[in-house]
C-alpha cells in the first residue's frame, strides 16, 4: 500500500478506453432466429446494432484492450495502478473475480484486485469506491472497469426475445487519479432497493439449492436474464432524474451548469423521457446505445470514452454520470473536468 498523502484532495480522471467485440449483431440477424423485427427493436430500444463476443472470448479478454488504452491516453503503466476494480455481473468464472485475472495477464503488481458487482450500476459504484481511496490518500491511481459478456447467457429463442434484443457485449476502463487541482468527483450518491430484485435477476445457479443448479434449473431457463420490463422502465425514469437532481443539488448547480449527462444506456425511449422530464438541449444525454445495446456496467464507461474522443467534454466542464438498473441499484457521479 502506498503511504497516505496528506495533500491530495481530489479524485479524477485521467484516462479512458474501450472496446467492443469485433462481431457485429443487427436487428435483422436477431430477427432470422427469433420472432422479432428491426421496427420493434428500434420503436420499443433504440437499438440498431449491437457486439456478441466470439467462443471463447470472454469478460477478461475484452477488458485488457479498453485497459491498455485507458492506461496510455492517461500516460501511465501498469507498474503506477494501486488498485483494480472491475465491475462485471458477467465475471469469467463463479470465483476468483476477473480482477484477479486481469491482474495476472496483464502483469499488474502484486495490487488488491476487487471485483464488484451491481449490475448496471457498476461503475458508478466503482467510481465512488475509488473516490474514497484517493481522497483520503491511500492510493494514487486506481484502474476501474466496467466489463460484460453477456451474450453467451442471453436466450435467442422467442421465449427470451423480450430480454436478448436488449443486451450486447463490451468493455470500458478509467484511470482514476489524485490531483490537488480544483477538479475531480465532486459528489456520488449510491441507492439500492433489494425488493425489486426478482424483476430484473439470474436466479440460478443459487447457493439455496444443492447442486447449484440442477439440470431442471437448465431446463427451465433459470440460468437465463429475466426482466419485467414494464416494470423496470416504471422506475428507472423516475430514479434516473431523481438521481441527477440529488447530485446538482448536493453541489449546488442547476442543469443549465451541465455540459453532458451520460446515463447508463438502458433503452433510448428511457433516456428521452428522463431528458423531457429534466428540460435542457436535445443533445444534453449522451446516447451510443444505438451501436452497442445495453452493456451494463461497461455501457457508461464506454459512452464516456466515446463522448471525450467525439470533443463532447471539455476541461472545466460539469458531467454527470447516473446509472440505473438491476437490484433495483442506482447512482450518480458528479464530475468537474
Ligand atoms: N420482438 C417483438 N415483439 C416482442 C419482443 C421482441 N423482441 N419482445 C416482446 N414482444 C412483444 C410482447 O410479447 C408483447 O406482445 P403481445 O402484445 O402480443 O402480448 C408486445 O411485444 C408488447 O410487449 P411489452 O412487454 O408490453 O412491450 P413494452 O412496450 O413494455 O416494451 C420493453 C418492452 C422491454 C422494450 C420495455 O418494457 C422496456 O424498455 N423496459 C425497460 C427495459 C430496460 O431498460 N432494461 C434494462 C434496464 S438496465
Amino acid at each position: 500500500m502506498t503511504q497516505p498523502r496528506s495533500d491530495v484532495r481530489h479524485a479524477y480522471i485521467s484516462g479512458t478506453g474501450f472496446f467492443v467485440p469485433e462481431k457485429v449483431v443487427t436487428n435483422d440477424d436477431l430477427a432470422a432466429i427469433m420472432d422479432t423485427s428491426d421496427e420493434w427493436i428500434q420503436e420499443r430500444t433504440g437499438i440498431q446494432t449491437r457486439r456478441f463476443a466470439a467462443d471463447g472470448e470472454g469478460t477478461t479478454d475484452l477488458a485488457i484492450p479498453a485497459v491498455e488504452e485507458a492506461l496510455k491516453s492517461a500516460s501511465l503503466t501498469v507498474d503506477d495502478i494501486d488498485l483494480i476494480i472491475f465491475a462485471t455481473c458477467t465475471p469469467d468464472h463463479y470465483l476468483p473475480g476477473s480482477g484477479c485475472l486481469l491482474q495476472d495477464r496483464m502483469g499488474f503488481r502484486e495490487i488488491g484486485a476487487l471485483d464488484i458487482r451491481v449490475q448496471c450500476s457498476g461503475f458508478v459504484y466503482g467510481l465512488s469506491i475509488a473516490d474514497q481511496y484517493i481522497k483520503t490518500g491511500v492510493y494514487r491511481n486506481i484502474l476501474l472497469i466496467g466489463a460484460e459478456a453477456q451474450s453467451s447467457g442471453l436466450d435467442l429463442s422467442d421465449e427470451g426475445r423480450d430480454v436478448s434484443v436488449i443486451f450486447g457485449d463490451g468493455a470500458g476502463a478509467a484511470i482514476i487519479s489524485a490531483t490537488e487541482e480544483d477538479r475531480g468527483i465532486l459528489s456520488t450518491h449510491l441507492h439500492s432497493e433489494g425488493k425489486y430484485a426478482r424483476e430484473l435477476w439470474v436466479e440460478s445457479p443459487s447457493t439455496r439449492n444443492n447442486p447449484t443448479i440442477s439440470t431442471a434449473d437448465l431446463e427451465a431457463g433459470r440460468h437465463r436474464l429475466k426482466m419485467n420490463g414494464r416494470e423496470v422502465f416504471r422506475h428507472a425514469v423516475a430514479r434516473f432524474p431523481e438521481a441527477i437532481v440529488e447530485a446538482l443539488q448536493a453541489n449546488n448547480l442547476n442543469m443549465d451548469d451541465i455540459t453532458l449527462v451520460i446515463p447508463h444506456q438502458a433503452n433510448l425511449r428511457i433516456s428521452q423521457m428522463v431528458a423531457n422530464r429534466l428540460g435542457g438541449p436535445n443533445d444534453l444525454i449522451y446516447s451510443n446505445i444505438q451501436k452497442y445495446g445495453n452493456t451494463t456496467a461497461a455501457s457508461i464507461p464506454i459512452a464516456m470514452a466515446e463522448a471525450i474522443s467525439e470533443g463532447r467534454i471539455q476541461s472545466g466542464d460539469y458531467v454527470v454520470l447516473v446509472a440505473f438498473g438491476s437490484g433495483f441499484t442506482w447512482a450518480s457521479a458528479l464530475i468537474k473536468w
